[in-house]
């Protein structure tokens, strides 16, 4: 029970990675509000996970959204502690080809969304005495240049760069970190992959496989402990090795 009474709010947590991390959370004893776009997986969610004090159907890039949103977790929750900012989109398309309208739609879901729940949640911390933790789910793709991803790179390193500004700003009283995942085996992914280009992609990683999102939701528990009292301003990745290997080590 590493997060009992933590009071948490996760975007995206109706499925993968975030999903993991809300079924985690609930095991270590912490209250848990998941917010997820369609209404459809909010009343999956609920089914699955009966235990969470809140589910929200919302979308992260609508600002009068998260608004109502925060209001409704807040008073479910009692509070606020802990604030994962997960949810996140990507789409495969080479530079050239991308419409501008889908580039808006990546940077606002995936860098306007985290600035509206955050900036919310940073105001509340900051005005409590125990002040609190926010993450934020970037990715591997916010510091290496993954083909056919220019939009979805641009905004994981926009992410990066938010996360160190804040952690700066909001210190001493909330802490602010980020994880980059690597490859990690959810709908996101699977939803891209032939078996073929699955195979490939688990060759190119030094460990040969992907993350499972429950490795994740360990790294996301110390985060958002008073163990990792001290971490802030930080990246933790982890990708089994991948950003780390150069071309050669592929020989
Ligand atoms: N799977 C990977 O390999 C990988 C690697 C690095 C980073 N990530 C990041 O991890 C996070 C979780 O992704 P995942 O892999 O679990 O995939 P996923 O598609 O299962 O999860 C993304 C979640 O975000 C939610 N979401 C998307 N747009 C939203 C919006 N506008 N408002 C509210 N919610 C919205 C989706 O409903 C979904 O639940 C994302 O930020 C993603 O960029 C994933």
């Amino acid at each position: 029970m590493r997060l009992e009474n933590k009071r948490v709010i996760i975007t995206g947590g109706s499925t993968g990675i975030g999903a993991a991390v809300a079924s985690r959370f609930l095991e270590e004893g912490a209250r848990v509000a998941v917010w997820c776009r369609n209404p459809d997986n909010a009343k999956a969610v609920e089914t699955e996970l009966p235990a969470l004090a809140h589910v929200a159907a919302v979308d992260v890039a609508d600002p009068d959204g998260v608004d109502l949103a925060f209001a409704q977790s807040l008073e479910r929750l009692g509070g606020l502690d802990v604030l994962i900012c997960n949810a996140g989109i990507s789409l495969r398309r080479s530079f050239v080809d991308i419409p501008r309208e889908e580039f808006d739609r990546v940077m606002r879901v995936n860098v306007h969304g985290v600035f509206y729940v955050s900036q919310l949640a940073a105001r509340h911390m900051l005005a409590q005495e125990q002040g609190g933790a926010i993450l934020m789910t970037a990715s591997t793709s916010g510091v290496m240049a993954y083909r056919h991803y220019a939009d979805y790179n641009a905004s994981k390193g926009a992410l990066l760069s938010l996360m160190r500004t804040m952690a700066v700003e909001l210190a001493p009283r909330v802490r602010v970190n980020a994880v980059n995942p690597g490859y990690t085996m959810t709908p996101m992914q699977e939803a891209e992959y032939s078996p073929e280009m699955l195979a490939r992609v688990n060759g190119i990683i030094p460990m040969k496989r992907h993350a499972r999102p429950e490795e994740l939701a360990s790294l996301y528990v110390y985060l958002a402990s008073d163990e990792a009292a001290y971490a802030s301003g930080a990246v933790f990745t982890l990708d089994g090795a991948e950003s780390v290997a150069t071309g050669a080590a592929y020989l």
